[in-house]
């Protein structure tokens, strides 16, 4: 079990931070069915010092998330500080580092994976952030650039040495991005090399793999991310009927237009997607659900499933 200062995880499952999928609604939907700990999609830096909207707006959180980090990409060790001080005033249960983004927006400003080919940089954000904040400061890494760049015991040392209160490692490098096999024996080998709790993720599809993973690589937690959209019962890996899916689909969709307004019907509809994935008829009604413009339709069509 990992302890994030005072705070004890109850469970091993973690939501993975997903831009565009893990926002307030959610978080709290794979709350519910047990995922031990939540984070906030990533957040820019930049983007909190200057008071963006839309960044702002990512900052939004409800209690029932809780503990919930929020996670700051940036390249800038002062600007990373400074807006790990704002989100602070959030009241989260800590700041959360991004060095695993392998996005081009946000590698070209060196931030995210960018950080893993500079070690001496990514020790001096981190150490500035976890000095900046009371909270505990976690990063989520990748293990290295590319194939011949495998750095992840370099990086990881360099994280504890920060002063870093855990860390979720994607065991995939850089350039692979989402593909190709993901390396559960490097991720094994932080494990038993690291003197804080590790999160170990990538490509978990089952709620009994998951399972297997913490127990082949002595992990504290796993992480799962596409897996759990919508599928948010992979974190007790008890698959609800036709009739629990539909229902799910309503309450996530209540969700949904309560904290964004009427804008939340166009934003749930990728989760539609992936939810009727498991329904019958699935493929008959997919267009149907996937293009409804209100609410009343998106209910009639869900009351057709049987
Ligand atoms: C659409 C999408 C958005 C993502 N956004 C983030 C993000 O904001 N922050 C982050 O640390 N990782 C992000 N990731 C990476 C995931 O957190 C995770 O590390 C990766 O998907 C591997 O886990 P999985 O195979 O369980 O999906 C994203 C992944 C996807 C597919």
């Amino acid at each position: 079990m990992i302890s994030i200062g005072n705070i004890k995880i109850e469970g091993n499952l973690v939501l993975a931070p997903m831009a565009g999928y893990t926002d307030s609604p959610y978080r709290r939907i794979a709350k519910n069915y047990g995922a031990a700990l939540v984070v906030t999609e990533l957040i820019s830096a930049d983007g909190i010092i200057r008071g963006n909207r839309k960044t702002m707006e990512l900052l939004r959180f409800t209690e029932a998330e809780r503990p919930i980090g929020i996670q700051l990409f940036g390249s800038d060790p002062d600007v990373m500080a400074e807006a790990a001080k704002r989100a602070e005033e959030m009241h989260p249960d800590f700041i959360d580092i991004n060095i695993g983004c392998s996005v081009r927006r946000v590698l070209r400003g060196g931030s995210g994976a960018g950080l893993l080919s500079d070690p001496g940089l990514l020790g001096k954000i981190a150490s500035t952030v976890v000095k900046s904040v009371r909270l505990p400061v976690s990063a989520k890494i990748r293990i290295g650039t590319d194939a011949d760049n495998k750095n992840y015991i370099e990086i990881v040392n360099i994280l504890q040495d920060s002063g870093i209160a855990f860390m979720a490692v994607h065991g995939r490098t850089r350039a692979q991005g989402f593909k190709g096999d993901v390396d559960w024996n490097a991720i094994a080998e932080i494990k038993a090399e690291s003197s804080v709790p590790v999160i170990g993720n990538g490509d978990i599809r089952t709620y009994e793999e998951a399972m297997a993973r913490l127990a082949s690589t002595g992990c504290d937690a796993v992480m799962i991310g596409r897996a759990a959209v919508g599928n948010p019962w992979i974190f007790n890996g008890r698959i609800p009927d036709s009739d629990g899916i539909a229902k799910q689909i309503k309450e996530h969709l209540e969700l949904m237009l309560e904290f964004y307004g009427e804008k939340g019907i166009k934003l749930f509809r990728k989760h539609i997607a992936k939810y009727i994935r498991g329904m019958k008829d699935s493929a008959k009604f997919r267009a149907l659900l996937v293009n409804a413009e209100t609410k009343e339709e998106i209910l009639e069509h869900l009351d057709k499933f049987g």
